[in-house]
């Protein structure tokens, strides 16, 4: 698909650490992403949440260039997105990505899965990723489980593997999108609470989810969208208690009273 750069002139935010101005995406006669302007700041946690096929996840998979735009720019600490090669490698590595299937490498271990990107992308040597891969896993509560497959872990457990491969990459930023909703229950909270301390210890953060408990105690704002635009965006006390759009009000009584 062709890719058109449109420059506009918007005053940068002072620590902008993510930005997306004028963002435009289609699917053929589709139009996904609709002028879409998100900042994010350093150490900021961003929830999006919205109805099914709003454009959420695809929102996500802009930030580190799984998908192209049509129009619009996207920077990531004040510089443009790379268009391919070892420079989008190194992007993909500073912007981590954990999503609803955990995607970890069936063949290799726990350890060797938080390992690999350490060695290939950021070309660390075995030991220090070693090293490091063991205390990341402690970090999200599965050092014991380090030599194992992943297929060998419960479900939750394989997610805060997903999280410790995407952290050893000392990502700038980490997307999740949907991470607990392929969870059974009891184990949503396990990996909710790797997240929320995460965003204590002041990881900035873009996550979709429908887990509102976790967007009303740790995100810094609700970002709301609906039909492929952000419709509000407020911090959580006031898009909950006081959403202003009717999109909102219609969608938070689906979610918030069944
Ligand atoms: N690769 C693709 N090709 C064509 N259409 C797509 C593609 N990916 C997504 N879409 C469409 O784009 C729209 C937005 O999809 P997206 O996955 O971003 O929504 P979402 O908000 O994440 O939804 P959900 O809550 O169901 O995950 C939907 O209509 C979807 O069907
Ligand atoms: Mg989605």
């Amino acid at each position: 698909m062709s890719e058109v750069s449109v420059t506009k002139d918007v005053a940068p935010v002072a620590n902008a650490l993510v930005a997306l101005s004028g963002v435009n995406k289609h699917f053929g006669a589709l139009h996904v992403l609709q002028d879409i302007d998100l900042t994010i700041s350093g150490g900021e946690v961003v929830v999006v949440i919205g109805p099914s096929g709003s454009g959420k996840s695809t929102l996500c998979r802009t930030i580190n260039r799984l998908e192209t735009i049509d129009a619009g720019s996207i920077t990531i600490d004040g510089k443009p997105l790379p268009q391919e090669g070892r420079e989008l490698a190194r992007l993909r590595a500073d912007v981590g990505m954990v999503f609803q299937s955990f995607n970890l490498f069936a063949h290799k271990t726990v350890l060797e899965n938080v390992m690999l990107g350490q060695i290939k992308v950021r070309k660390a040597d075995k030991k220090a990723a070693e090293d490091k891969a063991r205390k990341l896993l402690d970090r999200v509560g599965v050092g014991a489980q380090a030599d194992k497959y992943p297929a060998q872990l419960s479900g939750g457990q394989q997610q805060r593997v997903a999280i410790a491969r995407a952290l050893a990459m000392d990502p700038k930023v980490m997307l999740f999108d949907e991470p607990t909703s392929a969870l059974d229950p009891e184990m949503i909270n396990e990996v909710l609470e790797v997240m929320q301390q995460l965003a204590r210890d002041g990881m900035t953060m873009v996550v979709v989810t429908h887990e509102m408990g976790f967007a009303r105690s740790a995100a810094n704002r609700v970002v709301f969208m609906a039909d492929g635009r952000i419709v509000e965006e407020a911090e959580p006390d006031q898009f909950f208690n006081n959403p202003r759009s009717d999109r909102a009000k219609d969608f938070l009584s689906k979610i918030l009273h069944h």
